[in-house]
């Protein structure tokens, strides 16, 4: 909860810069994303409120749903409680705002974005809205401190912090280009598999249709790694 005008201010600078992040997909362009990740095999989707996109990954599903290619129970759909929506009163709101817009009954994972409050969200599990709850961004402090609540009805069911692979440092890295060439593959494939085989649920964002289809294809690969 937003507890004094300074902490508002940063988490309105937050949502601004988060805003303009995803602003830069032009309009359509994340529906098609979501088409041709389901046409490719994709069946992880990994939303947030604060990303102002659900309608478009709620449309690209929708469309698939309806073509027949996938059902809703094929796909593990996963979304963000945001930061101004802690308050219990709010959050089955903020849940059912996000299910409308992805115009879903239900998320799979309904995650905390940063790491503030967690019980008011053991209410969606019992009421059918969400299958499971986690968070995002704790440290193993936090993590800690949910875990060991009186009465907690139910664990997190992950924790979601992000790394970038996408890093130019890391895309231009000698040794990893090394490994590429040697193995046939690209840089941003080596750096996702290692991430797999280091047992990380990997979440590459992609609107480009021919890296939605190359970073897919890191389940066929295996590195051997010293
Ligand atoms: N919980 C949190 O606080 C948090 C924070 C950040 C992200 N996330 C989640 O993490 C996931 C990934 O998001 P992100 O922030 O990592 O994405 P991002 O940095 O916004 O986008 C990934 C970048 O990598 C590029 N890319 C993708 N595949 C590539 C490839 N094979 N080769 C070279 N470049 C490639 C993409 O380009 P194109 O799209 O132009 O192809 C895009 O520019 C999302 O589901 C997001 O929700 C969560």
């Amino acid at each position: 909860m937003v507890s004094s005008r300074k902490d508002e201010g940063s988490w309105n600078e937050l949502t601004k810069l988060l805003k303009e992040d995803v602003l830069q997909s032009p309009p359509g362009q994340v529906k098609e994303a979501v088409k041709k990740a389901i046409d490719v095999g994709y069946r992880h989707f990994d939303c947030a409120y604060v990303y102002h996109n659900e309608e478009e990954v709620g449309n690209g599903i929708q469309e698939k749903i309806k073509a027949g290619v996938v059902k809703r129970e094929d796909l593990f759909v996963v979304s963000k409680l945001w930061s101004t929506f802690h308050e219990k009163a709010l959050v089955k709101g903020a849940c059912k705002a996000t299910l409308a817009a992805l115009k879903l009954d239900y998320l799979d994972l309904y995650i905390i974005h940063w790491p503030i409050g967690f019980k008011a969200m053991e209410e969606l599990v019992d009421a059918g809205l969400v299958k499971a709850i986690g968070v995002s961004n704790f440290n193993h402090e936090q993590i800690e401190r949910i875990l060991k609540k009186p009465g907690l009805k139910y664990k997190p069911a992950n924790n979601q912090v992000r790394a970038k692979p996408d890093d130019p440092s890391l895309l231009n890295d000698p040794k990893i280009k090394e490994i590429a060439v040697k193995h046939n593959k690209t840089v941003a494939q080596v750096l996702l598999r290692f991430q797999i085989q280091r047992n990380v649920v990997v979440i590459p964002k992609s609107v480009t249709a021919t890296r939605i289809e190359e970073n897919f294809k890191v389940r066929e690969c295996v590195f051997l790694y010293k």
